[in-house]
């Protein structure tokens, strides 16, 4: 309640009765297909989903359904709309911006009944899914096929592939497979009057028309839901190394960025950024052993995927001997068999979890020009610095002012690691960080999207015209405004 300060909840909205109720129950029968808090006060069942990952942002609904069908989806959609109820489509409830809890009493329509796989073609490598396979699950899939989910990322584990779809998630291996604006050829949905769009086309090519689909792809929920996916999936790299090592300065780390690209081109598939702070948080959430002996301000994570594991492995090495004797790296490491891959990759993937287990986070997921890129935590850290903000103990606010992120990407999480949620840190960041990327024609939000958290601030990475149109699309999919309202735009 306390992070929306500035909405109310919309009287044109309909409360929940219980006919509603007894009209979900009989339309999707199984109990574990509606969790009802209207008729009957199992509240405990339905808390999980009103809080997000982050427990930053926290709903009031007393109803959540789980449609096991799009055909079923369809139905609880125009119901809902008919009846003025207003809805959140949810996968895994893994987003980073509120976008997947309801604010007020919204209708939590949850899609992890819909997780079959439909079909797999290995010829042309398309997969063709329900929106709540989880991301983990579609990816082993394809593993036992020699296929690869081209999109990777930290929530893999719960998240789902619809959700990945409306978010248009970026992740961990972008740099290599490209967004999912390429990758999803098609996908089914459902618009809140019930019409189920088919587009769930397998081609690669096809200019016949509005290219429909993408305007689902990062719509976060809010003219309908994404009921299937298809999606072209990558041969899965017979070959994958990883490198981790240490620089002792930003500029560094783009000449080791500009050197990885051209010596390890096209195996090069992720290039990943953390700074000496965030390493640190890892190592004091978690308690364990940093893979290098020294410190650095600064660590990248490598990866190569191809089909030549010596070929891969010699090209690392070489890379790794020239960087280092050239005086770009000042140490690394190489993962030597599967389970120093996995653990390399922890300490790159495991941040997100690691500031979750320390308290609270302000997140900004900023796309920046490279030069500027950690520029941004410089500025951040010395701002809250000189405002008397951070410390190392308990009376200061802030813990730590951390940067990470999709090097290769341009991507930037620039994180605000606090004690408690404090107003006046807030404050302090907010707008002037949104207005710091402005004026460097950044983006506010690179991939985690708007939701409830960027809401406001939509105006600092698109103009008037474009807030109008997308107001307009809005308004033509989902007229009476119940798809995930108070978000986004
Ligand atoms: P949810 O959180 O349930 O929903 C997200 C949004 O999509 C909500 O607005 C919701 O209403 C809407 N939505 C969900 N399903 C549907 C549907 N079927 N139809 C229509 N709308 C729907 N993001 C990145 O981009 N890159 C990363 O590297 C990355 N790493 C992460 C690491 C961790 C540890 C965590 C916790 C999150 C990370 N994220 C990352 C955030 C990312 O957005 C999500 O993990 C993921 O894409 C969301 O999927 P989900 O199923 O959990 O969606
Ligand atoms: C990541 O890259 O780790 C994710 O986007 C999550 C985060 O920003 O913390
Ligand atoms: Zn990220």
């Amino acid at each position: 309640s306390d992070a929306y300060p500035n909405l109310k909840r919309d009287s044109k909205f309909a409360e929940i009765s219980a006919d509603d109720v007894a009209f979900f129950k009989e339309l999707l029968g199984s109990e574990s297909a509606v969790i009802d808090g209207v008729t009957t006060d199992a509240t405990d069942d339905i808390e999980p989903f009103n809080s997000d990952w982050m427990r930053k942002y926290r709903g009031h609904t007393r109803l959540v359904l789980k449609p096991g069908s799009t055909e079923q989806t369809s139905k609880v959609l125009k119901y809902c709309n008919d009846r003025k109820l207003a809805v959140v489509p949810q996968g895994g409830n893994t987003g980073l911006v509120g976008g997947s809890v309801p604010v007020f009493d919204e209708i939590v329509i949850n899609t992890s009944r819909m997780n079959k796989i439909r079909s797999f073609d290995e010829a042309s490598g398309v997969l063709v899914a329900d929106a709540g396979v989880i991301l983990e699950t579609a990816d082993q899939y394809l593993a036992e096929r020699n296929h690869l989910f081209p999109l990777d990322l930290g929530a893999k584990g719960s998240c789902h592939i619809g959700g990945n779809v409306a978010t248009n998630a970026g992740g961990l291996r972008l740099l290599r497979y490209g967004s999912l604006h390429g990758t999803v050829l098609g996908l089914e949905a459902v618009l809140p009057d019930g019409t189920i769009v088919d587009a769930l086309s397998t081609l690669r090519k096809n200019n016949t028309g509005y290219d429909l689909k993408q305007l689902f792809i990062g719509s976060e929920g809010t003219i309908g839901i994404v009921t299937a996916v298809s999606i072209i999936c990558p041969p899965r790299p017979k070959a994958v190394n990883v490198a981790y090592f240490g620089l002792e300065s930003f500029e560094q780390v783009q000449q080791a960025y500009l050197a990885a690209k051209g010596q390890l081109s096209e195996i090069l598939s992720a290039f990943e950024l953390m700074d000496g702070r965030s390493q640190g948080l890892v190592i004091e959430s978690t308690g364990n052993k940093h893979p290098l002996e020294g410190e650095y301000p600064f660590y990248c994570l490598i990866e190569t995927s191809g089909s030549n594991a010596e070929h891969d492995m010699a090209k690392l090495e070489t890379f790794l001997e020239n960087v280092m004797g050239e005086g770009i790296v000042a140490d690394g490491v190489l993962a030597q068999d599967e389970t120093q891959f996995q653990a390399l990759w922890r300490w790159r993937e495991g941040i997100t979890e690691a500031l979750s287990h320390l308290g609270g986070t302000y997140k900004y997921d900023v796309s920046i020009p490279l030069s500027d890129l950690y520029l941004l935590v410089e500025d951040t850290k010395a701002r809250l610095t000189e405002m008397g903000f951070v410390g190392d103990d308990e009376s200061f606010p802030v813990r730590a002012v951390v940067g990470y992120g999709h090097m290769g990407d341009s991507n930037l999480h620039l994180n605000v690691s606090v004690r408690h949620y404090n107003k006046d840190v807030e404050k302090a960041i907010e707008p002037w960080v949104y207005e710091w990327i402005q004026k460097r024609n950044g983006s506010i939000s690179a991939e985690h999207g708007l939701g409830v958290a960027k809401r406001e601030y939509i105006g600092y990475s698109q103009n008037e015209t474009m807030v109008k149109l997308m107001k307009q699309l809005k308004a033509v999919y989902d007229p009476n405004g119940i798809m995930n309202p108070y978000k986004y735009i």
